[in-house]
Parts: C-alpha cells; sequence; structure tokens
C-alpha cells in the first residue's frame, strides 16, 4: 500500500523554484507532491504547473485556502514573503518553508512572530547553508571554537545568478527588469540594503552562531563594490568580523565563512547556489592536525526538504521561531547601518562635487 504524500502549494513560480525546489521536491515524491503552484505571471504558473504536474493559479489565497496544500513553499520576492508566510499560518498549513530573507522590517519580524506563536505552524527560512551537512558537522566538532574566535571573515565572489541558474535548469523564463533613475546615494543605499538582505542574508545566520554577543554590532565601515556587492568590517562583541560580496564574472564562485582562533582555525567552503553537488566542507588546522569534514552527498537544499519531510511525519521538533526572528533583526540591524553610511557618504561626495 502507498501512503498518500503531502501536497505542496508554491507561491512564485521564478528561477528558484524552477532551478532549486522543483528538483529537490522531486527526490521526496515518498513524501510530497506538488498541489498547486501560483505565480502573478499565468504563463509562468502555467509552465511550472506542467512541470511538475500541478494545478495552476495566479491567487495565493487560491493556494492557501487549497485544503491538498499542507506545506506553503514561499518563492515570491521579498517584499511578499511576510504576508504570505503569515496567510499560511493563520490557515494552519502543516508547515510553511520561506525563502530568505523571512522579511524585510522589524514590524513584519514582529508580526510573524506573533502569528508563529498564536497559531504553533512551524516555519522554516530557506537559509541551505544553515542545514548544510559540513556546517552541521563543523557546529558538533568545534569544542570551545566560539569562545576563542577572534576574526570571522564572510565572503561571497559569484557571476549573476542567472548563470548559476541556467547550469541547473531551463528557466521557463524570467521577469523583466527595470531600473528607475536614482541619485549615487539612492543606487549606493539600494545596493547595499538589497545585498545584505538578498546576499549576505544567506550566512549571517552562521556568523551570529559564531558570535555570542550578537546584539553588540557597531559597523566600522562599509562600502559598496562595483559591478555589484559590498564591503563591510565590524565590531561584534569582542569579535572582528568583515563581511564581503561581490557579483562579477569571475571564471571560479567562491563561498566561505572563515573563524580564526589564536590556536585553530575553521573554513567552511559551499558550493555555489543553485548547483545541486552536494555540501559545503569544513576543515579545521591547528599546529599538529588538519581535520576535514565532507563534502556530503546532500546539499542544504535538499536537508531542509529532508528536515520538513520528518517534520510533517511528526518526526521532528519544529525550530524556534524566535531563532528565525532573531536572525532575520541581527541582518536587518547590520542591512540598516550599513545603508544609512553610505548613503551619507554618497551625498557628502555629491555635495562637495
Ligand atoms: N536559497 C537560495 O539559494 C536563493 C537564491 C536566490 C534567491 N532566493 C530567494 O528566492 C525568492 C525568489 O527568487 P527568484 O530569483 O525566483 O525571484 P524572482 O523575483 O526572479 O521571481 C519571483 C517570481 O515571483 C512572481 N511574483 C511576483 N509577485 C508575486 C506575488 N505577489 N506572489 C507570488 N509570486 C509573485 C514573479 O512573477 C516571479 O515569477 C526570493 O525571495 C529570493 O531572495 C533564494
Amino acid at each position: 500500500m502507498t501512503l498518500p504524500t503531502f501536497g505542496v502549494g508554491i507561491l512564485g513560480c521564478g528561477p528558484v523554484t524552477q532551478a532549486i525546489h522543483l528538483p529537490t521536491l522531486a527526490r521526496f515524491a515518498e513524501t510530497f507532491h506538488v498541489a498547486r503552484v501560483m505565480d502573478v505571471d499565468a504563463d509562468v504558473a502555467q509552465a511550472v504547473a506542467s512541470r511538475a504536474d500541478s494545478a495552476w493559479t495566479t491567487s495565493a489565497d487560491e493556494v492557501i485556502a487549497d485544503e491538498d496544500v499542507q506545506v506553503v513553499l514561499v518563492c515570491s520576492p521579498n517584499q511578499f514573503h511576510a504576508e504570505q508566510v503569515i496567510a499560511a499560518c493563520r490557515a494552519g498549513k502543516k508547515a510553511v518553508l520561506c525563502e530568505k530573507p523571512l522579511a524585510v522590517s522589524h514590524e513584519e519580524a514582529r508580526e510573524i512572530a506573533a502569528m508563529s506563536a498564536e497559531t504553533g505552524v512551524p516555519i522554516v527560512v530557506g537559509a541551505m547553508h544553515t542545514f548544510d551537512p559540513a556546517w552541521i558537522a563543523a557546529t558538533l566538532n568545534w569544542g570551545d571554537l566560539v569562545e576563542k574566535v577572534h576574526t570571522i571573515r564572510y565572503s561571497i565572489v559569484l557571476t549573476p545568478n542567472t548563470r548559476s541558474e541556467d547550469f541547473a535548469t531551463e528557466i521557463h523564463s524570467r521577469p523583466e527588469r527595470s531600473w528607475p533613475e536614482l541619485t549615487p546615494a539612492e543606487r549606493a543605499a539600494g545596493m547595499m540594503f538589497g545585498s545584505i538582505m538578498g546576499l549576505a542574508i544567506h550566512d549571517l545566520p552562521l556568523v551570529r552562531q559564531l558570535c555570542p554577543d550578537f546584539r553588540d554590532v557597531e559597523l566600522l565601515s562599509a562600502r559598496t563594490l562595483e559591478p555589484g556587492g559590498y564591503l563591510l568590517n565590524l565590531r561584534i562583541g569582542e569579535r572582528h568580523v568583515q563581511v564581503h560580496g561581490l557579483n562579477n564574472e569571475s571564471w571560479r564562485p567562491e563561498w566561505r565563512v572563515e573563524a580564526i582562533a589564536d590556536d585553530v582555525s575553521l573554513v567552511v567552503d559551499f558550493p555555489p547556489p543553485y548547483v545541486h553537488a552536494g555540501s559545503g566542507w569544513a576543515t579545521f588546522r591547528s599546529a599538529n592536525e588538519t581535520r576535514t569534514y565532507g563534502p556530503y552527498r546532500a546539499n542544504g537544499y535538499e536537508e531542509e526538504w529532508r528536515y520538513l519531510a520528518a517534520l510533517v511525519k511528526g518526526e521532528a521538533e519544529p525550530l524556534d521561531t524566535q531563532v528565525l526572528v532573531d536572525d532575520l533583526e541581527f541582518a536587518l540591524g547590520i542591512a540598516e547601518t550599513a545603508t544609512a553610511t553610505v548613503r551619507e557618504a554618497a551625498e557628502q561626495a555629491e555635495v562637495h562635487a
């Protein structure tokens, strides 16, 4: 006898749904089926539905009201995440997986925390490296590293997302982007906030785990990088933290989190996003020893869905939503301070030009 599977409803059918979640969900066919997909673009919704063999709609409410939808996957643009997560919680779904960021303001973060506490619906955030087996292995084997770390470096160098998406699947179509006329200050502010909340946010939860004093954050310097990126120097408690990201045409993507103490260092390398190429790998080095964990077969995307499968079957405990909200508030605080800094610098440069 085959047991019925849990229905997934998808809000937003862009590249992340097509290149990341559908291929990953295909590996969990014994637990999940795609019940209904939604996109404001009917053509995209229909094309993705035919790939997933599901119903489709242009209405998020219809997905959330569908009784065959037990898990809601939020893959819409960031500004819609909070309202869609809250609606799915209110509908009493079994679980919600929201792509990062969970929300884009402190107010939304508080609303999500309140709704999750009220309804008890478990929320998972698609910060895939928090599920990556190499990161998990690092946390299980780092002993007293966190107490001793003095320097953290977190750096991402990636080619534009479209290149990685095309490595992973055939994208049906991409939304047209149009860029408004911006002053240099508006452009710098938009680039900083957008790239911290869009890119750096991936591993800021890892940085937070390495910083017990995560509420004591001082921004020492911040600048945007051309053609698109950021470079921040922070003091977090006693630690010096460098956060760097750059989108350019590099031949080789790099995604690395490093934690350095006097007598030991940890380096975690992750594979590029979208590409389903296994996990990252974590290396501890001290004077006499080098220990490496990974790479493992499953990547963070697969582990996200493995955890969700266990969750809906009652075999795993829900994550503490407050931890996810604290991760979000940590990222928002850094993004807002860095944005104000680069906006002010660009405004002053305009005045003196
Ligand atoms: N985990 C990862 O590796 C990763 C990588 C890139 C992006 N992301 C996140 O995934 C999400 C989706 O990214 P993407 O690149 O597919 O985005 P996108 O903006 O290119 O596409 C999103 C899709 O949502 C649709 N849409 C627009 N308004 C909508 C609404 N109100 N409700 C539902 N759908 C709507 C658009 O038509 C489009 O098809 C973003 O939140 C992004 O931050 C995650």
